[in-house]
């Protein structure tokens, strides 16, 4: 039998328009508490939809301050300054609502607002001292699972990204609302929905911490992503697509918070980092080649989730895993995402920086099922090309 540790957060609250009612639900839960900060970032902001949810949190008497400057993959100098507001106005509890980007900004908001630590200090595992602000987030892409993680991702420097995992990043509450969704446009819908995707076919393969729940939770997330993934590319508006595609995104989340996430996301990160292409993209390019790679060492577990990607799939266990491969493949194809770096930009001689760039990535790294050394790393980049 496994040994195992499994967290999460204490509170999930899924149901469409929930976010209407954010006051009274937030009143319910936090009766002392006056002055809210909310992080968010202007695309999500553009839609509109942020107002119901602002004007409910007004009525239940919160003081409500929006920090409204986050951008895709947040550089530390954007968290320093929602610090500043955060300090200024002496906020007592924070909300993300945007993607993992405003999410991730919103957790080191709430763990550094009050304390002596500075961001320099608490990358890596298990280096957050203390307590935080009461944390509620509430995610409008069904991606990244951060609202159910303990880990927060920053750009360091021009295009290094540094993670923060500790247990303190567990918000108090996640409110998945899929109403929110409705305006997420197709290929931000399909690069963020293949992005969860990785992150349940990651923790199912994960090296040293794969466990019997975080199992389970990547397999039903695989379930509800693979069966709605196209259907909410086609019609935004696909109420039932969308929440099953948040629910499915947080299942992911919950797996890959306790069972982490390996060389996709270890290769994808170089290329978010010094190309500026969205995270779900950036994984989205290197999947089918990494799942062929890593097969080797875990073509079992491969040809278990083909099952549930792929309902009539047979052949042999190898043919299976194979089958895997070519369906996420497919994903991409059929949403219309670009399929090879060269598409977005990328040329053989970027190759070097983004195989030693993803090499830095140890912790990633070390949870692969298989090894995998500088040169892998470049052989791979260039089948991606
Ligand atoms: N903490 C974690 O566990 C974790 C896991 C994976 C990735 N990440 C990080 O999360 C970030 C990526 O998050 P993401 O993929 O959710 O994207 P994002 O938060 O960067 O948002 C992507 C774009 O979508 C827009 N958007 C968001 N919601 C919208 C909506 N409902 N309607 C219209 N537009 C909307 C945003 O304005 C933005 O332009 C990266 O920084 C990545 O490193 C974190
Ligand atoms: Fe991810």
């Amino acid at each position: 039998m496994t040994s195992f540790s499994f967290a999460t957060v204490p509170l999930i609250l899924s149901a469409p328009g929930a976010t209407k009612e954010l006051g009274p639900e937030l009143r319910a839960r936090f009766p002392a508490i006056r002055r809210v900060l909310l992080v968010t970032d202007q695309g999500f902001l553009r839609t509109g939809l942020a107002d119901a949810p602002i004007h409910s949190l007004r009525a239940a008497m919160f003081h409500v301050e929006q920090f409204t400057e986050v951008v895709a993959d947040p550089p530390e100098h954007v968290i320093e300054k929602a610090l500043v507001l955060a300090r200024e106005h002496d906020i007592e509890l924070v909300i993300g609502l945007g993607g993992g980007s405003s999410m991730d900004v919103a957790k080191l908001v709430a763990v550094l607002a009050n304390s002596a630590q500075s961001m320099a200090e608490i990358y890596g595992i298990g280096n957050v001292h203390g307590s935080r602000l009461p944390l509620v987030q509430i995610p409008t892409t069904a991606g990244t699972g951060s609202e159910v993680t303990n880990i927060s991702i920053v750009t360091t420097g021009a295009t290094t990204k540094k993670g923060v995992v500790a247990p303190q990043l567990y918000a108090d509450m996640a409110i998945l609302d899929a109403e929110l969704t409705i305006g997420l446009p197709p290929a931000v819908t399909a690069a963020t929905g293949i992005d969860a995707m990785v992150h349940a076919i990651e923790a199912y393969t994960s090296k040293h911490k794969k466990n019997p729940l975080s199992d389970g939770l990547a397999r039903q997330a695989l379930s509800l992503l693979s069966r709605h993934l196209i259907r909410a590319c086609e019609n935004g508006h696909d109420l039932a697509a969308r929440q099953a595609m948040l629910l499915g995104a947080m299942l992911a989340g919950q797996a890959f918070a306790n069972a982490p996430v390996a060389a996709v996301h270890a290769l994808a990160y170089p290329i978010g980092g010094i190309f500026h292409v969205p995270h779900g993209l950036s994984n989205s390019l290197v999947l089918p080649h990494v799942l062929r790679f890593n097969a080797e060492a875990c073509v079992e577990q491969y040809a278990e989730l083909a099952t549930i990607v792929v309902p009539h799939v047979d052949g042999s266990v190898a043919a299976r895993a194979e089958a895997l491969a070519v369906a996420m493949q497919q994903f991409g194809t059929i949403t219309g995402l670009p399929r090879t770096l060269s598409q977005v930009g990328i040329t053989a001689s970027d190759l070097d920086l983004l195989a030693d760039d993803a090499m830095k990535q140890v912790r990633l790294l070390g949870n692969n099922p298989r090894t995998v050394t500088r040169e892998d790393a470049y052989a791979l980049y260039k089948l991606a090309l």
